[in-house]
């Protein structure tokens, strides 16, 4: 029995999340797991029902599960709202951090039934699978932030902070990963201007000494963004620190057509947690248009990562790659001659491919 900790949060967080759910029965079904889900209030929605972003019993819920399932959080009817109150900064944030989730893991992986879907010629993308490790807890996220009263009006401090240790833990992570891969691995920094990035690029240049065998690249974070449209097939494995893996992974995302087939891992603690890479799309919530494919493949990440099974979480990547095949497409992939289906008939379709 594993216990799932339900977030479905706002936007189309409540129709993407339901058909992860489905998913995840279809294969508890076929393969003899039993699947327990519990829902929890998190972000806008939380706030609307009880006055705060991150609610205590939301926490103690997700340390009490074996994983967390999370939709989508945010939009424009909580911006306004004090920043500590806000569902980013005052529910995802935080909820990482409680859980020591250090480690984002986006992997930008192009299907092949939707490359026309990118804004990218055929012969840039074609093929590409990368991984991009982002850290998650540290950096100019979480450190000190101050804002002070000036003579001509005001000024803003962000911190920007790391630790050997915090730096170990995620380059770890690259190395071990990118030995599973193809060896490559790119350390993304900016080591030409930050202290911080200094102390990156020392630390992990250390650490790759125990990883001969991983051919270890350091670049900047600005080349980085450009070689990843120039020509994204150079990386296979990239590390990075938080600010920069957050920019980077929407950019890779595009690489492969839609936001909306991105999952995401975030682990390091004794509880991950899986969400989709976009966000709660409150312009097209409501109206069955999400695509749920985002948030079903981070079900099979939940599968791999948090219960180690494999050859489930291959089922549903498969079935995804089957209905894509098949030519179903939700609004944001959609193209000439794809067949249209909305939110749940999306996630029917990947059920159907399951059960067999
Ligand atoms: C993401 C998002 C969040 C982040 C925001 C909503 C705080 O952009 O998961 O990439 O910056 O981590
Ligand atoms: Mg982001």
């Amino acid at each position: 029995m594993f216990n799932i900790a339900v977030l479905p949060g706002d936007g189309i967080g409540a129709e993407i999340v339901p058909e992860a759910v489905k998913v995840l029965n279809a294969i508890g079904k076929k393969y003899g797991h039993s699947f327990r889900f519990t829902d929890g209030l998190i972000g806008g929605a939380a706030i609307d029902a009880v006055g705060v972003p991150l609610p205590e019993d939301t926490l103690k819920l997700c340390n009490e599960s074996d994983a967390v399932l999370l939709g989508a959080i945010g939009g424009p009817k909580w911006d306004t709202l004090p920043v500590h109150l806000r569902p980013e900064a005052g529910a995802l944030l935080p909820l990482r951090k409680a859980l020591g989730l250090y480690a984002n893991l986006r992997p930008a992986i192009l299907y092949n039934a939707l490359i026309n879907a990118s804004t990218l010629k055929r012969e840039v993308i074609e093929g590409i699978d990368i991984m991009v490790i982002r850290e998650l807890t540290g950096g100019l996220y979480f450190g000190e932030k101050k804002r002070e009263k000036t003579p001509a009006g005001q000024s803003a401090v962000d911190t920007l902070v790391y630790s050997t240790e915090e730096i170990v833990r995620i380059a770890r992570l690259g190395f071990e990963i990118a030995m599973k891969r193809k060896k490559i691995l790119h350390s993304v920094d900016k080591a030409n201007v930050l202290e911080s990035s200094r102390l990156w690029r020392e630390t992990v240049t250390e650490l790759g000494k125990e990883y001969p065998e991983v051919e270890l690249i350091h670049m900047y974070v600005d080349n980085c963004a450009m070689q990843l449209v120039r020509w994204p097939k150079q990386f296979d494995v990239i590390v990075t620190e938080n600010m920069f893996g957050d920019i980077l992974t929407d950019q890779a995302s595009m690489l492969t057509g839609s936001i909306g087939m991105l999952p995401s891992a975030s682990i390091g603690g004794n509880v991950g947690l899986y969400e989709p890479s976009h966000g709660s799309a409150p312009d097209i919530a409501g109206q069955k248009k999400a695509n749920p494919l985002a948030t079903i493949l981070s079900a099979a990440m939940m599968i791999r990562y948090s219960f180690n099974l494999d050859r489930e979480a291959e089922a549903i990547e498969d079935a995804v790659v089957r209905v894509l095949d098949l030519g179903y497409r939700t609004p944001d992939i959609m193209e000439d001659n794809g067949k249209p289906v909305n939110t749940e008939e999306m996630g029917d379709k990947v059920v159907e491919q399951i059960i067999g």
